[in-house]
């Protein structure tokens, strides 16, 4: 691999380094750092030395290298993401991480979530039922509440628990409590009780009480329900040992977290940019017209639907739900010809590559054909990174592909939704990147 040249970022703070002035506006700050200092910039956070690395080639080194050499980055063990994910897929390591991985792999192989298709149009229907026309909606509080049917559903073939708007209101929180993480201060303030903690301790005590008695009841009756839950209590590693409950609440709240949100704002994103590009949404109606011809979308027919797919991955590169991921190095390793010390947080953001012209012409366009026609042969593997890469890769890929698609077809298939000219929703980086005050559209008849 080449060597690439490491670089200062820009002045740091005196003794915060560069905490702040990424706090106050990340997606900014992260720009202003590829445009002046290039593909591998170093930075401070407090006392911590932080790399950005801001080429694909970099960005392979860490996610798709050595196991022993990288893990997750302090933001996964701040003590509120412990509370929320516990030692779940998203945040465990090592040999814990590697055993459960082996085991959650079937549920999701691409046979089963086959099954889900159904269950993912029907709820998409039964939202539709309720909309009227020419009414504006916050469409992005639809797709969570969709999005957190159909994981309910799927994972716990549950119908929705009553404490499904509590789920929304923890994600909320979490949120809250998240971005109170980037200053000194606020860091310090964020380790005392305050009413956004001791909201979301109230939550997330609900859920676990939701998911614990959810597992009880199904230990007790040991019915198969098709559902993950019922595929996570069957599952046995190579000494025939299962998860215990405690490992099964990691597993479901993470899976239910991270496939929710995650979902739902690649297909509110994807909303708001058909309203603002008209000749994408009119491309889309007729791709779905000619396939489906008025007959809801079914898993079987995603492969006919080509442009949908291409609305969704487009929508991912101009709004990544995951726009940063971390590592960090646990002992000294080599990046990019460059030493890399042990105790080093790398950082690579999807928003960065993603909107990098290097990689993609007009980079800012909302053009789904780009990705039609082999359009992005030569594109490198890290310059597009929605779903992370390497061994870590995320489990719940093609579920969500699924997802979206079926929604997108069932929701365009019925509807447009429309905005005002000049309507701009700000991108707010959070633990994913949120629709600052929801996505409002207007409901209008095909
Ligand atoms: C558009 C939707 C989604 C996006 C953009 C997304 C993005 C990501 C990314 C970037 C990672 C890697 C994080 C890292 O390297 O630090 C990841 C991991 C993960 N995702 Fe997703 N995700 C989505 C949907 C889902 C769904 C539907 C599920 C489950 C039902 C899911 C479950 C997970 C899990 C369990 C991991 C951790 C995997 C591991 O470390 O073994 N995600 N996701």
């Amino acid at each position: 691999m080449k060597t690439f040249p490491l670089v200062d970022g820009p002045r740091p703070d005196f003794a915060i380094g560069h905490l702040t002035q990424f706090g106050r506006d990340p997606l900014a700050f992260l720009e202003r750092c590829a445009a002046e200092h290039g593909d591998f910039v170093a930075l401070r956070f407090v006392n911590k030395p932080v790399l950005l690395l801001n080429h694909p080639d970099l960005i392979e080194t860490v996610l798709g290298g050595n196991l022993h050499d990288f893990r997750k980055t302090i933001g996964y063990r701040t003590p509120f993401m412990r509370r929320l994910f516990g030692e779940g897929l998203l945040t465990s390591e090592g040999e814990l991480w590697m055993r459960q991985r082996r085991l959650a792999q079937p549920a999701f192989h691409r046979d089963r979530i086959a099954g889900y298709g159904t269950a993912i149009t029907g709820f998409a229907e039964a939202l539709l039922r309720e909309w009227r026309l020419s009414e504006q909606r916050n469409v992005h509080h639809d797709m969570m509440r969709l999005t957190t049917n159909v994981v309910t559903k799927t994972l716990f073939n549950s119908p929705p628990p009553p404490e499904i708007d509590e789920m929304g209101a923890a994600s909320e929180a979490v949120m809250e409590r998240f971005t109170k993480q980037w200053s000194l201060w606020r860091f310090f303030l964020a380790l005392f009780p305050s009413p956004s903690s001791r909201r979301f301790d109230q939550v997330m005590t609900r859920l676990d009480r939701f998911i614990y008695g959810l597992i009880r009841e199904r230990r007790a009756t040991e019915r198969d329900e098709g559902d993950l839950l019922s595929m996570l209590l069957r599952a046995r590693d190579e000494e025939g040992k299962g998860m215990n409950d405690h490992q099964l609440r990691d597993e479901l709240v993470t899976l239910m977290v991270a496939g929710l949100d995650t979902t739902a704002l690649s297909l509110s994103w994807a909303f708001l940019l058909l309203a603002q590009n008209p000749a994408a949404e009119t491309a889309l109606h007729a791709e779905l017209d000619n396939v489906l011809g008025g007959r809801p979308a079914g898993f079987a027919d995603l492969p006919r639907l080509p442009y949908t797919e291409a609305v969704i991955r487009e929508t991912m590169r101009l709004y990544p739900p995951a726009w940063l991921v971390g590592r960090e190095a646990v002992r000294d390793c080599q990046v990019g010809g460059q030493t890399v010390r042990a105790g080093t947080s790398l950082l690579m953001s999807q928003w960065l590559q993603h909107r990098e012209a290097r990689h993609f012409a007009e980079p800012r366009q909302f053009r789904p054909e780009r990705w039609l026609g082999g359009g992005l042969a030569g594109l490198s593997k890290y310059a597009y990174f929605p779903f992370g890469g390497g061994p870590r890769v995320c489990i719940g890929s093609g579920f969500a592909l699924l997802e979206a698609g079926l929604v997108l077809a069932t929701v365009a298939g019925r509807f447009r939704l429309t905005a005002p000219a000049g309507y701009e929703v700000k991108p707010w980086p959070a633990i994913t990147l949120q629709p600052r005050g929801g996505v409002w559209l207007r409901v209008e008849p095909r």
